[in-house]
């Protein structure tokens, strides 16, 4: 399975912040967001991925993150030259997709909890095998997210983008699992009254077919939100308390690297010392202590 990150946008809600500087650049305590999803790729195993960005902020992307092989895997980039709407990285991915089957992790979603590299590797298996995964978060504003509705017995009944009147709490979060229809599906999508081709409208392409898996994703796991100010302040906070109190980083991508078997500990050692001048370099290098 390939992986894709779609880390372009204006971030207009944030503004003056990113009037400069690509929204999954800013930093979410100590690390810059597009880490957080790019460890949900790793954790899920995956190796090739593709980064898009807008013309102005791609450069950056590849001072950060380079060709992958620091990481033990291979990252490539593609621009994206107008923000037409989610549904836009298949076609963009299509020849970095292939015959592949793929997952799409927005550039400002952060998850974390229990279990979750479990669920990834489940919503893998039901993709490959059946067509579409994706999940549900119960939210507080379901408003501003694509929406799932469900009949009493968890199926699925529609996903709806923003829906001014939502048939549910329930939240699909920027995670997304497909068999290699999907890139024939969205070059097919119409855009939608706000003039974007929706990730939504792929969703129910595969819903009608019988082919969508939604999982509710379970109380021990955590779906941040990093879209105005506050969600971000929030998120950075979050982390903090997290790392502070367990010992453990979240989404320290050289750690789940080497976790994984994709880098060797002397490996992780050049990663930690690099970086040993912060606390970030310091944790790389007590973990390449552990005995795998
Ligand atoms: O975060 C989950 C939500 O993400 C889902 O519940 C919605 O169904 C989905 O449409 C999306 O809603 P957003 O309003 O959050 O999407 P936004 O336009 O903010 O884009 C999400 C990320 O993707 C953001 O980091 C910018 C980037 N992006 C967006 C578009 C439309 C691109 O890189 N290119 C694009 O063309």
């Amino acid at each position: 399975m390939k992986g894709i990150i779609l880390a372009g946008g204006k971030g207009t809600r944030l503004y003056p912040n990113t009037i400069a500087v690509s929204k999954q650049l800013l930093p979410i305590y100590d690390k810059p967001l597009i880490y957080y999803p790019l460890s949900v790729l790793l954790l899920a195993g995956i190796r090739e991925v593709l980064v898009i960005s807008t013309p102005e902020d791609t450069p950056n992307y590849e001072r950060l993150l380079g060709d992958g092989s620091r990481l033990g895997i291979h990252i490539e980039y593609k621009v994206q030259d107008t923000p037409r709407g989610l549904a836009d990285a298949f076609i963009l991915g299509a020849d970095f997709i292939g015959s592949d089957s793929v997952c799409l992790v927005l550039g400002d979603n952060v998850f974390y909890g229990k279990d979750f590299t479990k669920m990834l590797k489940s919503a893998m298996q039901e993709a490959e095998g059946s067509g579409a995964a994706i999940f549900g978060f119960p939210v507080k504003n379901p408003k501003e997210f694509g929406v799932v509705e469900f009949d009493s017995k968890l199926n699925v009944i529609s996903i709806e983008e923003k829906p001014s009147e939502p048939k549910s709490n329930y939240a699909v979060p920027g995670l997304y699992f497909y068999n290699n229809e999907v890139v024939e599906i969205a070059k097919n999508v119409k855009p939608s009254a706000r003039g974007e081709i929706e990730i939504t409208s792929i969703n129910n392409h595969y819903l009608r077919e019988g082919k969508l898996k939604v999982t509710l994703l379970p109380r021990g796991i955590s779906w941040l939100d990093t879209g105005t100010p506050k969600g971000m302040q929030k998120a950075g906070n979050f982390v903090k308390t997290v790392q502070e109190m367990q010992g453990f980083y979240i989404s320290c991508i050289e750690e789940i690297a080497w976790r994984r078997g994709f880098i060797t500990t002397e490996q992780l050692k050049k990663l930690g010392k690099e970086l040993k001048m912060t606390d970030y370099g310091r944790y790389i290098l007590s973990v390449a202590e552990e005995v795998r």
